[in-house]
């Protein structure tokens, strides 16, 4: 059998039907099998959109030229159907492509009182000066402190990670100025918290002792906007026909609805749900931290002004699609061990995190599409509905 996620009629199939396909697909063994029959098993388990126990199956995802059945752990079966139903469109004219555009993290120090400290015993005039003179000094003792970082964590360096970089930012607080110090760190496949949290407080003596000031803080920061990952794709306009709307109607519907959600943060922060969507869902069932590539969406949306995080053109015949967004996720580390997340990944046959977090991204850029077309077109509650009724009879 070729391996392909496009199966004609996949959710119509039995779920041993189902299940059969995706263990030759993902190579899966009887310990996988047990595992997702033990998920069945639990009281609330409904068979409803491909769900298979833990996961719910999107279908029809080619992303950079390589086939994906992806997990999605959420209630909303609807989502599933519309992530499914894009990429099949996506699909037919070569697949989402996708890539990152850095991939490095950053951790905040925060340094205090750095005018009080600086002064004493020295003849500055202005705190201007000040901070002046401690940033130079920190920036001298840049390759000593990237080394401390990197000695707090061994494993990350000898794999090719590991502190690459510090920035400094001045911040005025209601409490004052701040100087906050940046550590850059490529974590490779780990989210990164824990690494940097670490490096954090290992050059918290050597950055003191060098600006003699106070600090407060040390933590990763969530706003990952070095750590982006960009997604493309197209669909013939003619393809996006539903119902009695035509495909050009459909496009016209998607552009006025993305127009609004440029500009009305009301309709923007709804815009953006629906790609968190799909992101959330393959994001949890992978077993990462859902809440940092949140708060990290949002903050990204948000960087001039809140707006989309999608950005949506119709040129020569096609509906143009790019999402840009950061993207911290891991394929090892923390929860991504668990026995559920594992067989997550299995089923998805991704080899590190950069290559989850293209396919992830992927999946927030075909439900945002799907949304906007059902908005755009004979409105959502159809589609919605009669999935939301089937999950109540089956619940009953
Ligand atoms: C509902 O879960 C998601 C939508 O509201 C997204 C959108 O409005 O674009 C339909």
């Amino acid at each position: 059998m070729a391996l392909t996620s496009a199966v004609q009629g996949f959710a119509k199939l039995s779920l041993e039907e189902k299940i059969n396909i995706l263990s030759e697909f993902s190579d899966l063994n009887e310990d996988d099998l047990n595992l997702l029959k033990k998920y069945r098993e639990l009281p609330d388990f409904l068979e409803l959109e491909n769900n298979i126990g833990p996961f719910k199956i999107a279908t029809n995802f080619l992303v950079n030229g390589k086939d994906y059945f992806v997990p999605m752990e959420l209630e909303e079966p609807s989502v599933v159907a519309a992530a499914s139903r894009i990429a099949k469109l996506v699909r037919a004219e070569g697949g989402f492509k996708g890539e990152y555009l850095d991939s490095k993290m950053i951790g905040q120090l925060q340094l205090l009182d750095v005018k009080n400290i600086c002064s004493e015993g020295t003849m500055h005039r202005s705190e201007d000066e000040c901070i002046e003179e401690v940033k130079e000094k920190l920036l001298e003792k840049k390759e000593e402190i990237l080394k401390i970082a990197n000695e707090s964590n061994k494993i990350i360096f000898e794999l090719g990670g590991g502190a690459r970089d510090i920035e400094l930012r001045e911040i005025e607080t209601e409490r004052g100025k701040n100087l906050v110090l940046h550590l850059i760190v490529d974590t490779l496949d780990a989210m990164g918290a824990n690494v940097i949290n670490t490096m954090l407080e290992a050059i918290t003596p050597i950055v003191t002792d060098i600006t003699g000031g106070r600090y407060c803080l040390r933590i990763i920061s969530n706003f990952a906007d070095k750590r982006i990952v960009s997604v493309t794709a197209k669909i013939k306009v003619e393809n996006l026909a539903i119902g009695n709307y035509s495909g050009e109607k459909v496009a016209n519907g998607i552009l006025d609805a993305y127009a609004l959600a440029k500009t009305d943060i009301y309709r923007a922060s709804t815009h953006n749900k629906g790609c968190m969507n799909g992101i959330g869902a393959v994001v949890l069932a992978t077993g990462n931290d859902w809440r940092a590539i949140e708060a990290g969406v949002h903050s990204y949306a948000a960087r001039t002004k809140y707006t989309s995080i999608t950005e949506l053109s119709v040129e020569n015949g096609f509906l143009v699609g790019k999402i840009e967004i950061p993207m911290a996720i891991a394929s090892i580390g923390g929860a991504t061990n668990s026995k559920k997340a594992r067989l997550a990944m299995k089923i998805l046959r991704v080899k590190n995190a950069k290559e989850l977090g293209v396919v992830v991204a992927s999946v927030g850029l075909a439900n945002n599409l799907g949304a906007l077309s059902a908005l755009g077109s004979e409105g959502i509650q159809k589609g919605h509905m009669r999935m939301h009724e089937e999950f109540i009879k089956l619940g009953k």
